[in-house]
């Protein structure tokens, strides 16, 4: 029985490693199942993307960013209880240790703070009280809710800092997207901003295997910590073709500036073939299910500030992109508009985004650790044939 078994695990490895064909290689792993969820689920066909069963519809329109926290960490929505107990503990971590705001004044004022972000997370993982060696899972546990709670403090924080002013200490009584915006201005959030802020936060939280998400589960899944796995996904994110799309797209809508230039603009964009951010899906074919709730939040934030421009400018852009080149808006498209409303800066949406997304990174890490297998595609040789090394005295 167990010679058995020993051979079916010989055969099975011989069988994953065996030369992959021309055929096996899918170029970005398009196509290619790589992990099983129970978090988010992605439904690209019919424009659907729902948390643990909850469409994302529903989520924003009875929920906190809070909630959906517990929720993708849990698999369920919290009971009244379950909440006030966990909404307590993230409260209380987001103090920033004073080592960290020491060194992130040593930074120079012209850091993109995407890269601030990066460096601090890294660092974070020095002040963590827990042993390195404790890998439990309650361990695990308590760092999540440390990185989640502390994260938009590092964002907010850093904020006031390149721009001179000393940091503020976060307020207890605010939501997570409330103490964001406090930690940057040191006023009180309005509430409707804040809840534009708090529905960003929610649409952003997590999205099926996405590039950094699977940056992350490929770290833990070699057993590293989960600081090393939150660091590699907002490396992974910042890339302008994943989460740095949606600052891109505000300097597109900055460079047009005028009503009157939006066509002008997107057709000769269009006609040197280059990337219209914030347009298209790896996923998706028919829309973006958030884009559809950010494009309603942009008009609403627009008007409430008195000023559509930028509402405006983009629904004129989605009209001739979707039109002429049958492209969608994706998530990217709307936040824009919707942050420039909050007069936030536009260096920080992608930041904003890894505040969110830190929620659904840290639930597919813990998913990686309970049911782990080092991720290890195969290549595919295309390069030089067996050859012999000429000494470097006899190269010419
Ligand atoms: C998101 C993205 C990376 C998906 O890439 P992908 O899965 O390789 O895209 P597709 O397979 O749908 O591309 C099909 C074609 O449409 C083109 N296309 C896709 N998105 C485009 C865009 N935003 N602008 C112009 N052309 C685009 C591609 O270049 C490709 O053209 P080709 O067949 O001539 O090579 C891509 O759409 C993109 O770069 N978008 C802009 C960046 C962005 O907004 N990223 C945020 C994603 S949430």
């Amino acid at each position: 029985m167990a010679e058995k078994k020993a051979e079916a695990k010989v055969e099975q490895k011989a069988a994953e490693t065996k030369g992959a064909s021309a055929e096996d290689f899918a170029r970005g792993l398009r196509g290619v199942v790589a992990a099983q969820t129970r978090i988010s689920r992605v439904e690209g066909d019919i424009g659907r993307l729902s948390y643990c069963g909850y469409d994302i519809k529903d989520l924003v329109e009875h929920c906190t960013f809070e909630e959906v926290i517990y929720l993708l960490w849990n698999l369920e929505l919290p009971t009244k209880a379950q909440f006030a107990a966990f909404s307590e503990k993230l409260v209380a971590e987001r103090t920033l240790p004073a080592g960290l705001i020491y060194t992130m004044r040593t930074l120079p004022h012209t850091t993109p703070p995407m890269d601030a972000l990066r460096t601090c997370v890294s660092l974070l993982s020095v002040y963590d009280p827990e042993k390195p060696e404790d890998r439990s899972l309650e361990a695990n546990w308590r760092r999540a809710m440390r990185l989640m709670a502390k994260l938009p403090c590092v964002v907010a924080t850093f904020e006031r800092l390149r721009k001179g002013h000393e940091p503020v200490d976060p307020h207890p009584g605010l939501s997570m997207a409330g103490n964001f915006m406090y930690l940057m201005t040191g006023q009180m959030p309005d509430p409707d901003a804040e809840r534009a802020m708090d529905v960003g936060l929610i649409l952003h939280a997590d999205h099926g295997l996405n590039a950094s998400t699977f940056a992350a589960r490929v770290t833990v899944a070699t057993l590293s910590d989960v600081y090393s796995g939150i660091t590699s996904a907002i490396g992974a994110l910042k890339g302008p073709l994943h989460g740095g799309a949606n600052q891109e797209v505000l300097k597109m809508l900055h460079d047009i500036r005028l009503m009157d230039r939006v066509e002008s603009y997107i057709h000769e964009k269009m006609a040197r073939k280059e990337l219209i951010m914030g347009f298209g899906h790896a996923v998706y074919r028919n829309g973006d299910p958030r884009a559809a709730i950010l494009r309603e939040w942009s008009k609403r934030m627009g008007e409430r500030a008195g000023d559509t421009l930028w509402y405006r400018m983009s629904e004129k852009v989605e009209a001739i992109v979707t039109g002429e080149k049958g492209l969608k808006p994706n998530v990217d498209f709307y936040s824009a508009s919707v942050y420039h409303t909050l007069q936030i800066d536009h260096d920080l949406y992608t930041p904003i985004f890894a505040c969110s997304r830190v929620a659904g990174w840290l639930a597919h890490i813990m998913e990686q650790y309970s049911d782990n297998r080092i991720i290890r595609p195969l290549d595919q040789w295309v390069g030089a044939e067996p050859r012999d090394v000429v000494p470097l005295g006899q190269r010419d």
